[in-house]
């Protein structure tokens, strides 16, 4: 598998706080069968002042003593960018960071209290510039929790959608869990990761959601939303969306397109 948001880098943010905590976390994803995990430090959000510079450096130690201690994971550069209004802005001066450091995709997290107005303007210019964004955890958010239907516009726009493997194993609490299924029924999750903060308290729970998601929706769609769907990002390919399958593409259905 590929874990496409976790905090695996050591005293940036609130993920591990040493590099030994990073590596017991490492290992945990190595046991569960990841092989390849995007680091994404929060970026922006108020709290955490990591810098793109700081990011890589980290990453490059964090694999340097993986090697040393023979955990097959590897660690690519990532971030995950909090949904300020001038986000695109910040990906365009590279004071941000997008997945692999490709330049063609970037996690942003959802608030939780409310979706900003003007958040679809936002999204817009991040994609004017050719960047995907990959909306991050939005089953815990409040809004979506209620409607959650509300994050189709998101997606017919072109934005992805990553969900949590804590929100599908019931580690996040009956709403998040509830809304990240809907989504899945709905069509509207393309990726599920882990947002794992370290081996104990935040643990990554990707194989554990992976077993769940082979119930949901069978083994073939459950492999594209851990494997190959992370891998295409990270290989800065575009792809396909799945269809989303709510109620307001009825017309479409029709239509046949
Ligand atoms: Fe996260």
């Amino acid at each position: 598998m590929i874990d496409l948001h976790a905090h695996v880098l050591p005293g940036l943010d609130d993920g591990p706080r040493t590099i030994r905590d990073a590596l017991a976390l490492l290992r945990q994803m190595a046991d569960q069968g990841i092989t390849t995990v995007v680091a994404t430090p929060h970026m922006r959000d108020g709290h955490y002042d990591v810098t793109v510079d700081q990011m890589h450096r980290e990453v490059e130690r964090v694999n340097r003593a993986a090697v040393d201690e023979e955990i097959p994971v590897t660690v690519l550069p990532g971030g995950e960018v909090a949904l300020v209004p001038d986000v695109s802005e910040a990906i365009r001066c590279g004071t941000v960071p997008s997945l692999g450091a490709l330049g063609r995709y970037v996690l942003i997290e959802m608030p939780f209290q409310n979706v900003p107005v003007g958040v679809r303007q936002v999204l817009f210019a991040v994609q004017l510039q050719g960047v995907t964004p990959v909306l991050a955890h939005p089953e815990r958010s409040f809004p979506i929790q209620r409607v959650p239907s509300s994050i189709e516009p998101f997606v017919q726009a072109g934005a992805l959608v990553q969900i949590n493997a804590a929100s599908l194993v019931g580690q996040g609490g009956k709403d998040a869990e509830r809304t990240a299924v809907r989504l899945l029924e709905r069509g509207l999750v393309h990726v599920v990761a882990s947002d794992a903060h370290d081996a104990v308290e935040r643990p990554c729970l990707l194989g554990a959601a992976r077993d769940r998601l082979v119930r949901l929706v069978g083994a073939e769609e459950a492999y594209r939303l851990v494997r190959d769907r992370p891998l295409r990002i990270l290989e800065g390919r575009p792809f396909k969306q799945p269809r989303p399958r709510g109620k307001a593409l009825w017309w479409k259905r029709v239509l046949g397109n």
